[in-house]
């Protein structure tokens, strides 16, 4: 499945007024929705969006698109990423995941099967080594190390991974296992000339599990070397093992979509609807040591918006626990928008200085970490709190850091807590709330005092006819059965915008009627120059309601084509004019005037059929 199947499934979950309607207050307005342009600073509503053609455009600042262009430029990412963010949030699940009907679906479903008995087969061999082998004597000593209980180890069936290149290889081989299964699921590393080996070596192994508690992947943490001093290195430096190594993703294993330790945290959210978050396994089980199992773990990558949309649906209120150093927070508060999102309230507590929850949990005990909790920080605050401090408490810079606060306070979707922080804002700024809420565009629970803009106003700029060239265009688009017409009377040529021209040129080359039919997001899809794409949508949104289209477009097309010969040649006529004037040749001043003159008095009546209403 190509990243185009998978834009076409987004598209057609994703509403693109509920995507926008989520991030931009957004007013009906006939039968599209307007609202501020979040892509420029505006004070009147030119942003408009299309629930029939699912397009956007601003008439302010010219830009449009789809909604997937709506994602990656609000959110700044990439067009894969944006689509797979929709494909989260809509829940678009790729073919080959779902469950299909048919052969091939009895066939995934069967391998599936297999992939699942290596994946448990790899567990009980690693975990069969921590216990029973010699080796497996390291990583017991450094598990008692780190203080992880036994009753911890066993419950998570925790393993280690012999430092050999092939002992899980052999052993799955003699258990009659198929080894592109294992290879499949990342147990085993195909090498230089198809060498298959363990991909695991010399490793604490955590086995991580899917919601139904199946073990689909593993983390496994380095181990200090024979008489080697465990260093805790923070990463992996050149020519060192990386502290962890992971399964890759395959068919059951996401990482962005899991979360470790959710079946267990999801038991035990039954009666206390509220969920820890942490970076770390080891950081986990020191939770599970002391009895606590309302927590969970990302799989080694920032919070996806998947996984805040499953800490939703089990909780009520996300706790985020991550390390006490600069990356820790910046990691809380890149989090905040996803949570907002999902309208969960989350709210996080700070480790002093270079602590993470585990060696917290070591010094203060589960009774220290519960003070913690009780005392954490709205997750909102703790973010609107780090910009406040930036301030120099000076006038300007309030404006400065209201609109640094712009992106945490739009994505607040309850307008109660919206309310409180626009009120703590102002407090801590000195400035009316009314201010803040001005500034910061959309206050959602002003929504049904909002005055309409004059209807008027709205229409003038939506049908501004702009050039001729621009009409033909906008006619072209609308009624796609004329671009053959367009197309004959060779006007496009003329055209002297080069924007428009390239646009114009695009659509007499694309499926049109008769022998094709028209499609405008298709043509947008070719389009890369942002120019581009925003006067396709400016002239999608802009209204070409005529009463006689065809006699319009001939008007105009013949207009055209008139206009362009006979510049040149009033061109060449002046500067004749010039030299005859200069030679004193009076005969030839008077015939070129007479030129001139019936030149101008034929454009004048070409005019008249020219587009101006
Ligand atoms: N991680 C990873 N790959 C790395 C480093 C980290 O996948 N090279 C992920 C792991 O899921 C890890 C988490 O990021 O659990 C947090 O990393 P870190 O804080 O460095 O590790 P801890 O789990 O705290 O382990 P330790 O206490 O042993 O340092
Ligand atoms: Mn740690």
């Amino acid at each position: 499945m190509g990243a185009s199947d998978l834009a076409v499934l987004v598209k057609q979950a994703a509403d693109i007024v509920d995507v926008i309607g989520r991030v931009v207050t957004l007013r009906r307005a006939g039968h599209r929705h307007v609202g501020l342009c979040p892509f420029h600073q505006e004070k009147t509503p030119s942003f408009h969006v299309d629930p029939e053609t699912q397009f956007f455009h601003c008439f302010g600042c010219g830009q449009g698109g789809d909604v997937v262009t709506f994602v990656m430029k609000h959110q700044n990412l990439s067009f894969g990423d944006a689509l797979r963010h929709l494909a989260d949030r809509y829940h678009v699940v790729l073919p080959e995941a779902s469950a299909t009907t048919g052969v091939a679906a009895e066939a995934s479903r069967k391998e599936r099967e297999a992939l699942f008995r290596v994946v448990e087969a790899g567990a009980e061999f690693f975990y069969g080594q921590l216990h029973h082998s010699p080796a497996g004597r390291t990583a017991r000593d450094y598990l008692k190390q780190r203080g992880i209980a036994e009753h911890v180890v066993e419950a998570e069936r925790m393993g280690y991974a012999p430092d050999r290149w092939n002992g899980l290889l052999h052993h799955l081989e003699n258990a009659g296992f198929d080894t592109g299964l294992a290879e499949k699921v990342g147990l085993l590393s195909r090498g230089a000339r198809d060498r298959v080996y363990d991909r695991f070596r010399h490793r604490l192994i955590f086995p991580i599990r899917d919601d139904q508690n199946r073990v689909v992947a593993f983390g496994g943490r380095s181990l200090p070397r024979e008489n080697g001093v465990e260093t805790r290195p923070t990463g992996a430096a050149r020519g060192e093992e990386p502290k962890y190594l992971n399964s890759p993703e395959n068919p059951l294993y996401h990482k962005g979509r899991m979360l470790y330790q959710l079946s267990r945290a999801r038991e035990a959210c039954r009666n206390h609807r509220q969920v820890l978050l942490v970076e770390g396994y080891l950081d986990l089980l020191a939770f599970h040591n002391h009895g606590f199992y309302r927590v969970v773990a990302t799989l080694g990558t920032a919070l996806t918006p998947h996984q805040a949309r499953l800490l939703a649906r089990m909780s009520d209120e996300v706790v985020l626990a991550y390390d006490g150093d600069e990356a820790g927070e910046k990691a809380m508060l890149r989090a905040l928008p996803l949570f907002m999102e999902e309208e969960l309230t989350v709210s996080c507590i700070r480790f002093p200085a270079g602590m993470d929850p585990d060696d917290y949990l070591r010094a203060h005990g589960m009774e220290g970490l519960e003070r913690l909790v009780s005392g954490r920080e709205d997750l909102g605050r703790y973010a609107i709190d780090r910009v406040l401090e930036r301030w120099d408490g000076s006038t300007g810079g309030k404006s400065r850091i209201v609109s640094e606060l712009r992106p945490i306070l739009r994505s607040v979707r309850q307008p109660v807590l919206k309310a409180e922080y626009v009120r703590m804002v102002a407090g801590r700024l000195s400035v009316p709330e009314g201010a803040v809420q001005e500034q910061v565009g959309g206050g959602e629970g002003r929504r049904p005092t909002v005055q309409a803009p004059p209807r008027r106003a709205l229409q003038a700029r939506v049908e501004q006819p702009g050039s001729l060239e621009e009409s033909i265009v906008r006619l072209m688009i609308h009624y796609p059965g004329l671009i053959d017409e367009v197309e004959r009377s060779g006007a496009v040529e003329h055209f002297s915008d080069t924007k428009v021209k390239t646009l114009a040129e695009l659509l007499l080359k694309s499926p049109h009627p008769p022998s094709g039919a028209f499609s405008a997001p298709a043509v947008f899809q070719q389009l890369e120059d942002p120019d581009l794409r925003g006067l396709l949508t400016r002239f999608m949104m802009e209204s070409a309601d005529l009463a006689d289209v065809e006699t319009h477009l001939s008007d105009w097309l013949g207009a055209l084509c008139q206009l362009k010969p006979r510049r040149s040649r009033l061109c060449a006529l002046s500067e004749a004019l010039d030299r005859a004037q200069r030679d004193g040749d009076m005969v030839e001043v008077k015939t070129l005037l007479g030129q001139i003159q019936s030149l101008h008095s034929a454009k004048k009546k070409g005019r008249r059929s020219t587009p101006n209403h």
